[in-house]
């Protein structure tokens, strides 16, 4: 099989920049090595960018998100029993955010994908990059038993952290910086209606918990646990009560719950690979980077990577320019960088760590009470949370 660019990975960005191509008359091959159902089933993200709304309209796949997404202008971070709304949309000058779930994000792409011609190869074994720093590179991968081969002009490795295309890279051509942090996140998902009309950040002595949301009748909710926490151990009745406890009181006493159809465990990183293109083969989104939930970045990050990575490919094909791909790491890791920097910032400032005083948590304290008193702090974390430009 031949194709202009092979795309590894059928997650938010692999699903993302192959829309885009197609809108544009690229070919492109996208393969994953798990199948539709499973990829559907991973419950992530939850808040959009105007960035990232802006490139799903581009891919002409905009509708629903539209139709069903819901627009936030503010959120609330609470702490030392308050809370206090950051207004988004007043400190940034009529930027706002957009919740809707990463699961319905990739779903919309895959029925936009399925109503092209374009192709996509789901349960794909061992799938290699190979030749990337020639000019003839392709990929490899297994199905059924038979080795098949694409050949193609440009590798996009969009096959997330755990993935083969970065780990394709001679270890002396890389370089990464990597800080694990030492608690994880507790999420559940329940067909509730959300304790606040926005999202609710908190900090509290007993750990950090989040309040979001996927619609006004199914709730979000996260809290800080020990890395090693088994969910077995999580009914949905301790996990109510400890979400209560860790709220300001007109909040827990507002909660409504039931019963969860969802409850995972993720741990906490900050990662980055550098740089992000090897000849012929770009890193993208996961593959190349990893935030802490905290500044909702993750997918945010992909959609930019993909936005400089599709500009780059667009006015290779269109105008015969290589410049945006030359330029395409600099670029991406530039804002990268920035967003790694703010969701390091928000985590250490909203969480407990094992060695967390009477003294941090005041620091903490006085932080927040700063950050939601002063218009210049308030701005700063306002202008990163809707996300920086491309
Ligand atoms: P992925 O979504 O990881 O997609 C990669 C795709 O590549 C997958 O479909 C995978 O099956 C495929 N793949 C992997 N290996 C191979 C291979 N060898 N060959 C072929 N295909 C392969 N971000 C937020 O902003 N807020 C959150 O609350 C949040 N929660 C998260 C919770 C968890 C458990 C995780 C893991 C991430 C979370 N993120 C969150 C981050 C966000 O979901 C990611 O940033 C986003 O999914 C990145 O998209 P991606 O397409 O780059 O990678
Ligand atoms: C969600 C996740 C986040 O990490 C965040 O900062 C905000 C919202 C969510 O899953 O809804």
């Amino acid at each position: 099989m031949r194709t202009q660019v092979a795309i590894i990975g059928s997650g938010p960005s692999g699903l993302l920049l192959g829309q885009l191509l197609t809108e544009a008359g690229i070919d492109n091959v996208i393969l994953d090595r798990v199948g539709k159902d499973h990829i559907l089933g991973r419950v992530r993200a939850g808040v959009l960018e105007e960035g990232t709304v802006g490139l799903m309209e581009k891919a002409k796949s905009g509708a629903r998100l539209h139709a069903e997404g819901l627009p936030h202008d503010g959120f609330s971070l609470a702490f030392d029993g308050r809370d206090h709304r950051i207004d988004l949309y007043g400190l940034t000058g009529g930027k706002r955010v957009t919740v809707y779930g990463q699961t319905e994000l990739t779903r919309d792409l895959m029925a936009y994908r399925e109503q092209s011609s374009a192709t996509t190869i789901f349960d794909a074994a061992n799938v290699q990059p190979h030749d990337f720093e020639g000019i003839a590179p392709y990929v490899t991968y297994e199905k059924d038993g038979v080795t098949h081969r694409v050949d193609c002009d440009f590798i996009a490795g969009c096959d997330g952290f755990h993935g083969a295309s970065r780990k394709s890279v001679p270890e002396k051509s890389i370089r990464s910086f990597e800080k694990i942090y030492p608690f994880g996140w507790l999420g559940l998902l329940a067909d509730v209606p959300p304790v606040n009309h926005e999202l609710v950040y908190a900090n509290h002595p007993r750990g950090f918990a989040l309040c979001s949301m996927r619609s006004m009748t199914r709730s979000r909710y996260y809290i800080q646990c020990p890395l090693d926490e088994k969910i077995e151990n999580w009914s949905d009745d301790r996990f109510w009560d400890e979400l209560r406890h860790r709220l300001p009181e007109h909040h827990a006493e507002a909660l409504i719950t039931g019963a969860s159809f969802e409850k995972s465990i993720a741990p906490l990183r900050s990662f980055v690979a550098e740089p992000m293109r090897f000849g012929r083969l770009f890193l993208v989104g996961d593959a190349a980077h990893i935030v802490p939930p905290t500044g909702a970045k993750g997918l945010n990050l992909a959609a930019s990577d993909v936005h400089y990575l599709f500009s780059g490919l667009a006015e290779h094909y269109q105008d015969r320019s290589n410049a945006g791909l030359e330029a395409y790491s600099t670029h991406a890791l530039a804002r990268v960088w920035k967003a790694v920097r703010f969701s390091w910032w928000m985590t250490t400032m909203m969480h407990r760590f094992p060695d967390t005083s009477d003294f941090d948590q005041k620091i903490q304290e006085a932080e927040l009470d700063y950050l939601t008193h002063s218009r210049a702090a308030s701005t700063a974390l306002a202008e990163n949370y809707v996300g920086l430009p491309y």
